[in-house]
C-alpha cells in the first residue's frame, strides 16, 4: 500500500481550488458527471494503463469529488507538464449554443485587439464587438492547437520554475524550444517520453472508448524526475462527449462541423515527430 504520508501534489494549470489531496496517494477533483462517466468506462478499456486509476465519488465539506490516483506519487521532486491535445478545444455543442444566441461581445473584442490589433474585420471594428463563435475559433489559431493539434498549457520544472506563457507558441520550432527547456535537454528523459507516447498511440488506436468519444480539452500530463523516471497519462475528461451510436471518429480526419473529429491522434503524431526530431 502507498504510504499515507507525505503527500506531494502540484498543480500546473487549470482552475485553482478544484482539487484536494486525498489519502493513500489519491487526488480529489471537483465532481463533474461527464468526467465520472468517462472514468468508469476507461477503467474497463485498453486505455486503463494510461489514465489515473478512478476510485468513485467522495463527498467532502458539502462538495462531491471524483477520486483518482495522484500521478505524482511515485516521483521525487518531479517536473510536470500539461499538454492540451486536439485541433480544437471547444465542443461542437458549445459552438451550436453560442450560435443560437448570437451576442456581439465587447469583452471578447477587447481581448482580441489586445493580442492582435489587426485581427478584427471592418464590421467587427465598427461594432467594437465580436461573436463568441468567432472569438473561440480565432483564439485557437494563435497557438499550435490548429497548426499541430496540441499545445503546451504549462510546465513546472523540478527547481519550481513555472512556465505558462504559451498562448502564442505556434510553430514547431517554438514548441521544440519549450520541450527542450522542460526536459533540460536530457536525452534519456526524451527517450522515455517518446517510448511511452508510442505505446499510448497504439492503445488509442485499438480503444473502444476513444472510437466513440469526441475528446476535447483533454490533456497529457508528462512527469519526470532526477532519477530519469518518466510517465505520461491522459487527464481531464470534463469536456469529453460520447458520440451517437451510429457515429465513430478516427481522430485524424480534419474537422468540419458535424463530423465531430477532434484531431487528437493527428496531434499525437505531431508531438511524437517533434520529440523524435529532438533526439540524435
Ligand atoms: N490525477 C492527477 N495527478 C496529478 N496531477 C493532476 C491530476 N489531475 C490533474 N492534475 C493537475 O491539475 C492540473 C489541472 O487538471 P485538470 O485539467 O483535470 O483540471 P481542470 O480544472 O479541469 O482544468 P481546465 O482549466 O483545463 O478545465 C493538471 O495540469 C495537473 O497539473
Ligand atoms: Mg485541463
Amino acid at each position: 500500500m502507498t504510504p499515507k504520508k507525505p503527500q506531494q501534489w502540484l498543480q500546473v494549470v487549470g482552475h485553482a481550488g478544484s482539487f484536494r489531496v486525498g489519502e493513500y496517494g489519491t487526488l480529489l477533483k471537483r465532481f463533474c458527471e461527464g468526467e465520472r462517466e468517462c472514468y468508469l468506462k476507461l477503467m474497463g478499456d485498453t486505455l486503463r494503463p494510461f489514465v489515473p486509476a478512478y476510485h468513485g465519488v467522495v463527498p467532502l465539506d458539502g462538495q462531491d469529488y471524483n477520486m483518482m490516483d495522484n500521478l505524482l506519487t511515485h516521483f521525487s521532486t518531479p517536473a510536470v507538464m500539461d499538454c492540451k491535445m486536439g485541433s480544437r478545444t471547444y465542443l461542437e455543442n458549445e459552438l451550436q449554443i453560442a450560435r443560437e444566441r448570437p451576442q456581439p461581445r465587447k469583452d471578447m473584442y477587447e481581448k482580441m485587439v489586445a493580442v492582435d490589433p489587426e485581427a478584427p474585420t471592418a464590421q467587427e471594428r465598427a461594432q467594437q464587438a465580436v461573436l463568441k463563435t468567432r472569438y473561440m475559433q480565432w483564439r485557437e489559431t494563435l497557438s499550435s492547437t490548429t497548426s499541430l493539434g496540441f499545445r503546451i498549457e504549462g510546465f513546472r520544472k523540478a527547481n519550481e520554475e513555472c512556465y505558462t506563457n504559451f498562448k502564442r507558441t505556434k510553430s514547431r520550432a517554438q514548441v521544440t524550444e519549450a520541450l527542450d527547456n522542460f526536459v533540460e535537454s536530457n536525452q534519456h528523459v526524451m527517450w522515455g517520453y517518446l517510448i511511452r507516447l508510442k505505446q499510448l498511440r497504439q492503445a488509442l488506436e485499438t480503444s473502444d472508448f476513444f472510437r466513440r468519444h469526441e475528446v476535447v480539452g483533454s490533456s497529457l500530463l508528462f512527469v519526470h524526475d532526477w532519477s530519469g523516471r518518466t510517465g505520461v497519462w491522459m487527464i481531464d475528461f470534463g469536456k469529453t462527449a460520447p458520440l451517437p451510436p451510429e457515429l465513430t471518429v478516427d481522430h485524424r480526419t480534419p474537422w468540419v462541423e458535424g463530423n465531430r473529429e477532434d484531431g487528437y491522434l493527428w496531434g499525437l503524431d505531431n508531438l511524437i515527430d517533434t520529440l523524435a526530431s529532438m533526439l540524435h
